[in-house]
This record gives structure tokens, sequence and C-alpha cells, in this order.
């Protein structure tokens, strides 16, 4: 018997704090135009130095694991890039703090913006051979790239949490997809930098080769073509990058059906307009932006394009479940974000240097003004310090 596997449940948390994009267009002397159209972002998640991708994936998560989870969640696979530790995997802390069993796999994945989709398609095997199980698969990240460089405004932050079960809420992977890998260097992080390096415009051209390259294997290997999707979701490192996929296949769609899609993908960056990139959780973001912005019906087919530096991209597919709505907490996404502080230019470029000092002294934190369940508090003796409320 075939199993159905998938996303069972869907979490996201951003901090409290944005930038607009209009006054950091003034501030670096860019028409806004450039940020809101060109690029096609408005507002960019700033990240407090009492968030790290641990303390946001605990916030995502708590969203959506129930008391009888925390002992039926048998693996968390924690997809970032921007790792705390160079041996000490991120998912350990996380199983931690939310109180999963001692008998549960934590490991952290790897490869730039696709360790979440790596994440997912490993869960949904090990769900697909055992489908009691549940797995954890986080994607957070923080996107840096520098102040005043070409990347600023393609920052953000966040984390995205989701839960891998047999007959998903939400959404129910298809077995088929399709990879491809290749040494490129368009964007990396040595060890000793906190900021990404990044040839910006090579790296827009290898997303949209390695775009084409997994969708045409796709449509060989399965006989799909595009009137079969309802909608095509991309990872976004800012939304105009996934407005140059869909104009790739839109060509291959019917008039109708071209319209369709469009209105698809608006629904689709909606969200990540306001947040900017959180790495490898921005495709999972588009997705709930459009779950929650679209209007999908039972049964649609939803093509993904999951896309890391360096380089590795997918494109895999599934399908709405009718009871999507019922996995993720609509009203309390929007409220979270509508809920947000705007903070100036020169308040946000405070924030960016408030790092923890990478001499290993002891510092605490000035937790006072964040209010989410999960916070950094400081360091001692070399050690991160967490906190619940
Ligand atoms: P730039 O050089 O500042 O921008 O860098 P530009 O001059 O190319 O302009 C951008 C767009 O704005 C252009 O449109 C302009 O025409 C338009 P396009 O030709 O691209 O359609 N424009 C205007 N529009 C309206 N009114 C105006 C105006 N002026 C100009 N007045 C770049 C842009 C994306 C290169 C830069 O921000 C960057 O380096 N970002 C970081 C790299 C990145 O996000 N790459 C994406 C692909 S790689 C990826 O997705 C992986 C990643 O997430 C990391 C990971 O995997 O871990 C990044």
């Amino acid at each position: 018997m075939t199993v159905t596997v998938g996303i069972d449940r869907l979490g996201f948390y951003t901090p409290q704090l944005y930038l607009d994009m209009t006054a950091l267009a003034l501030a670096r002397g860019e028409d806004p135009a450039k940020y809101h159209v060109g690029i096609g972002q408005d507002k960019q998640a700033v990240i407090p130095p009492t968030q790290d991708v641990v303390t946001m994936a605990a916030n995502a998560a708590t969203q959506i694991l129930t008391p009888a989870d925390l002992a039926d969640v048998k693996m968390v696979l924690f997809g970032t890039e921007s790792g705390i530790d160079n041996s000490k995997a991120t998912a350990v802390y996380l199983a931690h703090l939310l109180g999963l069993a001692p008998d549960t796999r934590a490991v952290e994945l790897k490869q730039a913006c696709y360790g979440a989709t790596a994440g997912l398609q490993l869960a949904a095997d090990y769900v697909r051979a055992r489908p009691a199980a549940k797995v954890l698969v986080i994607g957070a990240d923080i996107a840096r790239y520098g102040l005043r460089t070409a990347g600023e405004v393609t920052q953000g932050g966040g984390a995205v949490a989701m839960l891998v079960t047999a007959d998903p809420q939400i959404f129910a992977l298809d077995p088929i997809s399709t990879y491809h890998t290749a040494d490129v260097m368009d964007f990396w992080r040595p060890l000793d930098r906190t900021e990404a390096l990044v040839d910006g415009k090579y790296s827009t051209n290898v997303y949209l080769d390695f775009f084409k390259e997994t969708w045409t294997a796709y449509q060989h290997q399965t006989g799909r073509t595009i009137a079969d999707f309802a909608a095509m979701v991309f990872h976004l490192p800012f939304t105009k990058m996934g407005r140059k996929g869909l104009r790739q296949v839109l060509p291959e769609a019917t008039a109708a059906h071209q319209q369709e899609l469009t209105a698809a993908f608006e629904a689709s960056q909606l969200d990540n307009r306001n947040v900017g990139n959180l790495y490898t959780g921005s495709l999972y973001l588009s997705l709930l932006s459009l779950l929650r912005h679209g209007a999908l019906r039972a049964g649609d087919r939803l093509g993904c394009f999951s896309y890391g530096s360096g380089a590795e991209g997918e494109f895999y597919s599934g399908t709405v479940q009718p009871d999507y709505r019922r996995g993720f907490d609509d009203a309390a996404l929007t409220a979270m974000l509508t809920n947000r502080r705007a903070v100036s230019v020169a308040e946000y470029e405070s924030i960016f240097q408030q790092q923890l000092p990478n001499d290993g002294r002891d510092v605490q934190l000035p937790v006072g003004t964040d209010t989410a369940p999960f916070y950094l508090a400081g360091r001692q003796h070399q050690q991160r310090q967490y906190r619940r409320r």
C-alpha cells in the first residue's frame, strides 16, 4: 500500500522589528522604486541580538506542536546556514528547548538555502518507511550581506517549522522530484565571516539555469506539463527572483492559465515581500503565503523550486489537501506580521553591529524588549544561554 506523506502543519516566526525599504532606499541614495519594484521587497525583518536560529526555530515550532507531538516526534532535521557552532547541532538545542523525548534523533543540515528541502525530502522518505513517525523539519536563517552592499536590500530572517507525517493535512508530496548539483561560486560564507560573499548577478543566472534544468528533467520523468499545475512556488531570495523564474515557464501555458499562475504567484510572494530572505525558509514562507492568500482548491498540484547557492536545485511537487487551512494559524501569523515595529535606518545599523562578540567573553543581552516565547539571554562560559518565557 502506498503511504501518502507530506506537510501536516506549518509554523513561521520572524522577530518583532522591521526596516521599511523606502527608508533604506532613501538612506542609500537609491530610487525607492528600485527596491519595491526592481527587487520586489517592501519590508525587511531586523533580527535583534536576543534572537538566533535556535530561538527563532523554537518560536516557529512551538506554534505547531501539541503536547502529544512532544512524545511522537522522533526526528528533528534542522536546515540552516546560520549555524551557531561548528560542532554541536542547532537541532539538539531545539529538541531540548521544546521538551522532545530523549529518544529523538536531532541533526543539522547545510547546503545554503537548500537545507530545509533536504530535510523535507529525507523526512518524507523516513515517514514512507515508518508511517507512524512524525518528523520536525526546520528552515531557519539570518540573511546578512553587510551595510551598503548590493545585497543589503535582500536581507531578512526568520524560521519555518514543518511537521512531516503520513496523511498530512496541508500538502501531500508526489514521490518523484528532480535535483541538480554543480560546484559553483555564486554565494558562500567562509568560516571567518558573518556576512555572505556573493556574485549577485551571476547567482541569479545560476538560479534560473537550475530551475530550467530541474523543471525539464521533472517533465521528462513524470510526463506532466505546466497544464498540470495550479501554481509554481519558488525559493524567494527577493520576490523579483521568483517572478523571473515564473516568466521562464509562462509561455508554456494557455492565456487563461497564465493568468491563474500569475495570480497564484502574487499570493505566494506577499509575505516574503514583508520579511525578506530567510534563506532555507524562503520557499516554505512562500508556500505558506500561497496557502494563506491564494485561491486554492483541494487537489490542486503545486510545483516547488528549491535553490541553494553553491549550488543545489530541486523541483518537486505535491497536492493541496482538503483541510489545508487547519494546518496553520492564519490569524496569528497576520497578527505577528502586522504588530511588528518599524526601526529607523540608524537603529537597524546599530542592531546589525550587535552580534555576540567573537572573543568568547561573557555577555548579558538586553532581553526586556523581546516578548517572544524563546530568546537568547546571553553567553556564559562560552555557552549560549537560552530562556523560555
Ligand atoms: P543591483 O546591482 O543593486 O541591482 O543588485 P540591479 O541594478 O540589477 O537592479 C535590480 C533590478 O531593479 C533590475 O531589474 C533593474 O532594472 C531594476 P531586472 O533587470 O533584474 O528585472 N531597477 C528598477 N526598477 C524600477 N525602478 C527603478 C529601478 N532601478 C533599477 N528606479 C542583486 C541586485 C539581486 C544582484 C543584489 O541585490 C544581490 O546581490 N543580492 C544577493 C544575491 C541574491 O539574492 N541572489 C539570488 C539568486 S541566488 C539564491 O537565491 C541563493 C541565496 O538565497 C543564498 C543561499 O542559497 O543560501 C541568495
